[in-house]
């Protein structure tokens, strides 16, 4: 079982799960989502060499919220970069979910020193699109209008393939509910308002692993084969089988790359 403890970064307090020994791994998870998303890496071999640490976002999971109109990727960042040096983890791997991979290029972008690899897994470098935008303005109205079940059930069909089974999309869907209304609202206008950070793929200096799902419509396998080619020296690893939440319908193979990664990282 994880330990779970909560560490103050400036005005916000973060809850970090910790499991394992050995050289620290930062877990950054996805929208709307929390550190649950990574509960099969927790209980995974992974712990027998890396200390796996989880956080929750600020607002998500079992942080607080701590009364952000925007949750900016720098703002998410600079919170990783300031646990990392609270608990002395640095220069740690870090692993980024989707919206947990945009804070992890924002982070290399700000904190490069607190970074010792980069894993990006169901991710895209690119600001949102026109449509993309409109599509966060949406959202948001349905989550004030029709409230955050709505939302879970409209967004279940884009995060796991169709044909996923029912356990997948309740844990799925239960996560998603437990968010608070403003964190999800922060997010969405958050991640509206993000920058293209495909510049920084080349100013990657350290050992890079980019991971998708082969079934993944949000962030699909084309965007990731980019991203891989503009890092110095990425290894690309496409999941068979798994949508856009890689590390619940794809953890043993994320398991076993990452494993593999951080080893050939120390
Ligand atoms: C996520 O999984 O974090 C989101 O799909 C990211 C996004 O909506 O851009």
């Amino acid at each position: 079982m994880f330990e779970t403890r909560y560490v103050d970064v400036g005005w916000a307090k973060l809850a970090v799960h910790t499991v394992g020994s050995g050289p620290p791994a930062l877990l950054i998870h996805g929208y709307p989502l929390d550190h649950r998303v990574w509960l099969d890496l927790l209980a995974s071999p992974l712990t027998a060499r890396n200390t796996l640490v989880a956080v929750d976002l600020r607002g998500h999971g079992m942080s607080p919220w701590a009364g952000d109109p925007v949750h900016a990727m720098e703002l998410f960042a600079d919170d990783c970069a300031a646990l990392i040096q609270t608990l002395a983890l640095g220069p740690a791997h870090v692993a980024g979910l989707s919206m947990g991979g945009y804070v992890t290029l924002a982070l290399w972008e700000r904190h490069p020193k607190v970074v010792r690899s980069l894993a990006l897994v169901d991710t895209r470098s690119a600001a949102d699109s026109e449509q993309g935008k409109a599509g966060r303005m949406a959202a948001m109205d349905a989550v004030v209008n029709a409230g955050r079940r709505a939302l879970a059930l409209a967004m279940i069909e884009a995060l796991v393939p169709s044909d996923a089974d029912l356990i997948t999309k309740g844990r799925i869907a239960s996560m998603i509910e437990f968010q608070p209304v403003e964190t999800i609202i922060a997010d969405l206008r958050g991640m509206r308002d993000r920058v293209d950070r495909t510049w920084v793929l080349p100013t990657v200096r350290v050992p890079a692993l980019v991971v998708v799902g082969e079934r993944d419509t949000l962030t699909p396998p084309a965007e990731a084969t980019q991203i891989a080619r503009a890092i110095p020296g990425a290894r690309l690893v496409v999941v068979p089988g798994s949508g856009h939440l890689v590390p619940i319908d794809g953890a043993a193979v994320l398991v076993r790359e990452l494993g593999a990664f951080w080893r050939d990282s120390e």
